[in-house]
């Protein structure tokens, strides 16, 4: 390895080194809950592809075999590292499942906030397949060091979909709601012994949250409170009737409640706090140190209801030989790689 470095600045894992510092990495990551299980990450080795198009495929096969029919399946695939001095390979979307945003000529926005940047910009790269609609899939676009982008639309057949129903409320599927099985995210980087791999798409499952709080909660994303609180009858002029609060838990349970009866694996943020108390006891046993990010292991609802809440963390994290980060000046904004 040290003659490899010498004379070309880099060196080629081993297949062994990039699986176990795939798991490490995860397992290094402050920000996640799940981590209890970062010794069943399935990890591919994709490092010899070298086309955009023979990535995508790969891209697409991931999708395929982690969603697994809905019996999720945590998994990355690596590609090619970045090479001393180029850009290293790069996905354009934070994760391979999105929705498209368009903002409206009154201001108002169809489909996810989160991605107008992204859907203006594959609309530049000559995207057609904009419907208009709520949850219009965006096409994944892949830079290969040096080269233009390239855009590549996904099989439909491809995504799991889960449509929104709740245990009770019957009006609750007239709502149109739904979301996609598989959160993979693209935007990250991993690092192990020092090499970079700018294109290293991964997945868990979800927690339920992330859905039903953030993603369909959030006033910034589909913001979809004011209007469960109507159709449930409460009384939204104050805040003080906890309308919010009200339409939250039932959004929460809707979300639970359909990717359960569509055999999806999700898991509630309660069953995942405790298990993120497992781990910290393991990691504790195994005499590691374990860092956490404790605005985000702290479920966005319910927060006291939780151990992690009541858990101080360590969120320092130096000197870590294996990591995934986010890409900085790179969170969901296209454009050329700054690295
Ligand atoms: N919060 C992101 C989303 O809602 C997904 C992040 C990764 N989540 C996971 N469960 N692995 O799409």
């Amino acid at each position: 390895m040290r003659s490899e470095l010498e004379r070309s600045g880099t060196y080629w894992q081993t297949q062994e080194e990039l699986t176990y510092g795939a798991m490490v990495a995860w397992r290094n990551n402050a920000r996640c809950i799940g981590r209890l299980n970062w010794q069943k990450l399935h990890v591919r080795d994709m490092r010899a592809l070298s086309t955009a198009q023979d990535i995508f495929t790969a891209l697409v096969e991931h999708i395929r075999l982690a969603t697994n029919r809905g019996k999720i399946q945590s998994m990355i695939t690596i590609f090619a590292p970045q090479s001393p001095g180029d850009a290293g390979i790069r996905i354009w979307n934070p994760q391979l499942i999105r929705y498209a945003g368009y903002r409206q000529a009154d201001g108002c926005v169809v489909g996810d906030p989160l991605h107008i940047e992204l859907t203006e910009a594959v609309q530049r790269l000559g995207w057609l397949g904009a419907q208009g609609g709520a949850f219009d899939l965006l096409p994944i676009v892949i830079q290969m060091p040096g080269h233009a982008p390239e855009i590549f639309e996904l099989p439909r057949d491809c995504i799991l979909e889960v449509t929104l129903s709740h245990p009770e409320f019957s009006w609750f599927a007239d709502l149109g709601l739904k979301w996609h099985a598989l959160p993979v995210i693209s935007n990250m980087r991993l690092e192990i012994g020092g090499i970079s791999y700018t294109a290293a798409p991964f997945n868990g499952w979800y927690m339920g949250t992330e859905i039903g709080a953030r993603n369909l909660g959030d006033v910034e994303r589909y913001n979809l409170l004011p209007c469960i609180a109507r159709a449930m009858g409460l009384e939204t002029h104050s805040d003080r009737t906890l309308w919010k609060d009200r339409a939250l838990v039932e959004l929460n349970r809707a979300v639970l409640h359909s990717f359960e009866l569509a055999g999806v694996t999700i898991i509630d943020h309660h069953t995942a706090a405790r298990q993120f108390m497992h781990h910290e006891k393991y990691e504790r046993q195994a005499g590691r140190n374990l860092y956490a990010d404790w605005g985000w292991i702290v479920p966005p609802m319910s927060g006291s209801t939780t151990p992690v809440f009541h858990t101080p963390t360590k969120t320092a994290s130096l000197h870590l030989i294996s990591f995934i980060r986010t890409i900085p000046g790179r969170n969901n904004v296209p454009g050329p790689a700054t690295l």
